[in-house]
């Protein structure tokens, strides 16, 4: 069977600075073309929404592919079904993880060309993990951690954006590494979850204020890593409460992705003084320990040390307000956009939209 039609959101309207408008995007209906020979017709479950979704939009952020005004912006991955399958290996109902995807209701990939289009174990824990704990931001936190970071047991791990999806998992990997962990966070809430949820030692609110005094507190032996997410007033407070001789996994400034300006330039002098090692780090490169980390991370999830945790945004008419959930700073765990339902699901969901998975964790 051949559908006939896509759901798509078109980048229409020029981003300004800050967050993001709807009318920056338009939905449309699209004829699907039909499927070549090789080629699966997936439908989108969960869109990924992470740092880069908005900073697609922002001219001077380098790391990412810049959406083109008048094209489908793309997601750095989605969890989906396959409605419709022209490759020997792929049937209707299969489910599936792929790191290409664009804001639209379907997909059309070729397995044979995407090495990271993976078939998911229904019976391996909830299907928007895939794109969590087991996905790319697992797979980051990962790198960070034991490639970068390298935290021994009994060191001190700071970890900040502690509540978000990598710093949550870049943490908990700390604690498996059988370091101190100390998040930072923003709002006593966020604070709460990441200790008494997730784990960590501590929790520093820095929107609380004397953050250079609260991090001394936290950790009264200094920081011997410090897993940096975030850029500014945070990452110059970091820098002054570490060890000498300490390590920096840097793992990426989403304090200047929102076209908002540019923060406080890195202090430096603090580095030459304490003679850090800083090594910042694309988990891309990385790909030949992809599959060590997901057979890692499976046991661990089995094993209950490792959470995943989600917040939901539903429909692709508000895929913007999923960005700018991330943006300011309003979920808690994986950031995703929700487009069509899960198996056996009605949708849209009646359901809260911040659900958390494994051993330990519970629904609010
Ligand atoms: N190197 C790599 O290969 C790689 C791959 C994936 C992601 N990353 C990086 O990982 C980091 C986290 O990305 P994510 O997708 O997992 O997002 P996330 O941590 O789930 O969400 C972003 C969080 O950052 C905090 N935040 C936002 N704006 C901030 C600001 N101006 N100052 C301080 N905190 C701010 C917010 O938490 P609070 O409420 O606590 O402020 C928000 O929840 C980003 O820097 C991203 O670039 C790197």
């Amino acid at each position: 069977m051949q559908l006939v039609e896509n759901l798509i959101a078109r980048y229409v309207r020029q981003a300004e600075p800050g967050l993001l408008t709807a009318d920056t995007f338009a939905l449309e209906r699209k004829p699907l073309p039909p499927l070549r020979e090789g080629e699966i017709l997936i439908r989108t479950i969960y869109l990924s929404i992470d740092a880069g979704s908005r900073a697609q939009f922002d001219d001077r952020a380098d790391y990412v592919i810049k959406a083109v005004l008048g094209k489908v912006p793309g997601s750095s991955g989605a969890v989906g079904e396959v409605v419709e399958s022209r490759h020997r290996d792929w049937r209707s109902g299969d489910l599936l993880v792929t790191p290409h995807a664009r804001w639209q209701l379907y997909q059309v990939a070729a397995p044979a060309a995407e090495p990271l289009l993976r078939r998911i174990d229904p019976g391996m824990g909830p299907l928007a993990m895939h794109l969590g704990a087991l996905g790319m931001v697992g797979f980051t936190a990962y790198i960070g951690i034991f490639h970068v970071g390298r935290p021994q047991p009994g060191e001190t791990l700071l970890v900040s954006a502690a509540a978000g999806a990598t710093g949550a998992l870049a943490g908990q990997f700390g604690r498996i590494a059988g370091a101190r962990v100390v998040g930072i966070a923003g709002g006593a809430e966020k604070c709460a979850f990441v200790r008494e949820r997730l784990g960590f030692d501590a929790c520093i609110d820095y929107k609380a204020g004397n953050l250079d005094q609260a991090i001394r507190a936290a950790c009264p032996q200094g920081v011997d890593v410090y897993y940096e997410n975030v850029g500014g007033a945070i990452q110059h407070a970091a820098f002054a409460a570490m060890n000498d001789f300490g390590r920096i996994a840097l793992c990426g400034q989403v304090g200047q992705y929102s076209g908002a300006g540019a923060q406080a330039g890195p202090n430096l002098m603090t580095a030459v003084l304490k003679r850090l090692q800083i090594q910042g780090f694309l988990a891309m490169d990385h790909l030949d320990r992809h599959a060590t980390f997901h057979d890692s991370a499976a046991a661990w999830y089995r094993a209950g040390q490792l959470q995943h945790h989600a917040t939901l945004t539903q429909g692709l008419e508000n895929i913007h307000e999923a960005i700018n959930s991330l943006m300011a700073g309003r979920n808690i765990g994986k950031q995703l956009c929700q487009v069509s339902a899960e198996p056996g699901q009605e949708f849209p969901l009646t359901a809260p939209s911040f659900t958390a998975f494994g051993p330990g964790a519970s629904h609010r």
